[in-house]
């Protein structure tokens, strides 16, 4: 195979000297001239001028070598595209996580014991100070039908007029999927952790509570709408003063698969930052006093 010579051919070029193009290749110097020699019989020509010290590529040698970079470039393009199906398959169950409308979900949902584990992953999620600022409200199946009731009344507050459509909707999302619970925000206002990183934790607490339900095989969906900003809807479900309302997520076994998610290049969501760019534009932002940096000025 001529392949194997390769990696002496191009230790040879890269070194421009046959001791260390030995050493590189893990051999010793004669071993390295008699695969020089084994691989110019194969092609049937010199490939490397004779004498010593190294002297160089013949004609032929050159294009052999061209032939052998472009085949260890080959090779290591399809090793990294190889290694990278390594990680996606790695990374499938989080790569194909969709939400699933309530409409495609039918018995059985999650368990208690699933629904556990699904508690257990949001508690894992990044949390500053451990304070699990969230916490998830159940709706026994037999009180969905309260729920309906409390929805369908959020909805006349909102529309008293509203046609029976809406009505039949709004009390469907209380009782459609098998499963049903809300996830409330609760942040913790005398901690030393900004509220801000609080809401970032409860929702980082969300995703992985969805990514477990997904793990485990369900179909998940969260939904908020106007009936999650309502003062009355709140108190009804025991909200305690300070705590949100994000949403209800519906559960249970996905009937029909949603289509497809859109692709977004992940490169459209990167970009580097360039420290000479960034100060560019403080030195211009310094040029200009009468900006907004100034926070004095408008009332001096
Ligand atoms: C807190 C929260 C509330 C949401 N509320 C609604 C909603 O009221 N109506 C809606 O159509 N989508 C809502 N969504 C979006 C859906 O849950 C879902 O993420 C979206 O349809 C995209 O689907 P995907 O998760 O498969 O990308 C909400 C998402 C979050 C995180």
């Amino acid at each position: 195979m001529t392949q194997k010579y390769i990696p002496h051919l191009l230790a040879l070029d890269r070194e421009r000297d046959w001791a260390r193009a030995a050493q590189a290749c893990g051999i010793s110097d004669n071993a390295l001239a008699q695969a020089i020699r084994s691989a110019e019989a194969e092609f049937g020509h010199a490939l490397v001028r004779a004498g010593r010290p190294f002297q160089g590529f013949t004609l032929e040698g050159e294009q052999v070598l061209a032939w052998a970079r472009q085949f260890a470039q080959a090779v290591d393009a399809l090793k990294h595209c190889f290694a990278d199906t390594r990680k996606r398959a790695g990374l499938a169950p989080l790569l194909a996580r969709r939400s699933v409308s309530p409409r495609r979900l039918a018995m059985p949902g999650p368990d208690s014991g699933d629904m556990d584990l699904m508690i257990e992953a949001a508690l894992c999620a990044p949390d500053h100070g451990a304070l699990h600022p969230w916490r998830v409200l159940e709706f026994p199946a037999h009180q969905r039908e309260a729920l309906a009731s409390l929805f369908e009344q959020e909805k006349l507050r909102r529309d008293p007029l509203a046609p029976a459509d809406d009505i039949r909707r709004a009390r469907e999302h209380a009782t459609r999927a098998p499963a049903l619970i809300a996830f409330i925000i609760s942040p913790r206002p005398r901690s030393r952790v900004p509220v801000r990183e609080q809401w970032l934790a409860a929702g980082a607490a969300l995703g992985n509570f969805l990514n477990a339900a997904h793990h485990l095989g369900f179909g998940a969906i969260v939904l908020s709408g106007e009936r999650c900003f309502d003062p009355a809807l709140h108190s009804a479900l025991g909200l305690r003063e300070g705590e949100h309302l994000a949403g209800f997520i519906s559960l249970g076994t996905i009937t029909s698969q949603p289509s497809p998610r859109a692709t977004v290049a992940p490169s459209s969501m990167r970009t580097a930052w360039q420290a000479e760019q960034a100060a560019a534009v403080t030195a211009q932002a310094l040029l200009q006093p009468d900006g907004n940096h100034d926070s004095h000025g408008s009332d001096l």
